[in-house]
């Protein structure tokens, strides 16, 4: 058994570097599909991990690294909050980059997950990101999906053991999740595997046990965990630091 041969890792001994790859690595990104295509399309993760990423990319914004009036923002998963509550995916990433960088306003797309209709805004959101993101085989493809990971293996917020994990219709669903006792929106597997690019950047060891999972040559073993499912045909690179990847045997 091996690790899927478009699975990268990028091994760094601590967070703050693996942030500053993964900085690299996004940048270089959009930078390209600009360039290529003539707009990029990102959807952001959430969480605590990306926070100081999309600080650090808020200081291109006096820079040409990012092409930011051609990129298309949206987000692969939100909670059920208001977009200005502190929980919010959307209020994280605007106060620490969106508020920061020439993006149009009209490019942002923040997942409405607090709406009174969770179901009928969940498949207005998909709606947007079909109406937006070029497609292929008519599912649209991102250019780039930056996701996180759980302890427990989530990513987005597809949890384990949930029956959104095996949506293969729908791109975006909005469900109740029982570990949390609150609704969730989220892309589904279909949407994030037909990206050009996935990133996942996980730090810290409280994510070793998953990272081990999800990282493993065996291949049930990756697909016992949610985030172990994204196989995106195009790149799939893991950015992380040492402690993630302890019970590995991926060293910087
Ligand atoms: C969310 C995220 C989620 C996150 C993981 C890891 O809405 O919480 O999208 O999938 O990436 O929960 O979160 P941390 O980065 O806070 O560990």
């Amino acid at each position: 058994m091996a690790l899927p041969a478009n699975l990268k890792t990028v091994v760094k001994h601590t967070a703050a570097e693996a942030t500053q790859a993964a900085h690299e690595h996004v940048a270089k990104t959009l930078r390209e599909a600009v360039e290529q295509r003539g707009q990029a399309y990102l959807a952001l993760a959430g969480g605590t991990t990306p926070h100081a990423l999309y600080q650090l990319l808020a200081r291109t914004a006096s820079t040409d690294e990012v092409p930011w009036p051609e990129v298309n923002v949206f987000f692969g998963d939100e909670r059920d909050v208001p977009q200005d509550h502190v929980e919010s995916n959307y209020n994280m990433a605007q106060r620490a980059l969106l508020d920061h960088v020439p993006v149009k306003p009209e490019h942002v797309h923040p997942m409405p997950a607090s709406a009174s209709d969770i179901q009928a805004a969940a498949a207005e959101y998909e709606s947007t990101v079909r109406r937006t993101v070029p497609d292929e085989a008519n599912i649209p493809r991102f250019d780039l999906v930056l996701l996180g990971m759980g302890g427990d293996g989530h990513t987005a917020s597809l949890f384990p053991d949930t029956e959104v994990l095996q949506e293969n219709e729908k791109l975006v669903r909005a469900y109740f999740v029982p570990v949390l006792g609150r609704n969730r929106m989220t892309f589904t597997y279909p949407l994030i595997n037909a990206s050009r690019n996935v990133v996942f950047l996980v730090t810290g060891e409280d994510k070793a046990e998953a990272t081990a999972a999800v990282l493993s040559q065996d291949e049930a073993t990756r697909a016992s965990k949610p985030a172990g499912r994204v196989v995106p045909a195009g790149e799939l690179v893991f950015i992380v630091d040492i402690a993630a990847v302890r019970l590995t045997d991926f060293r910087p």
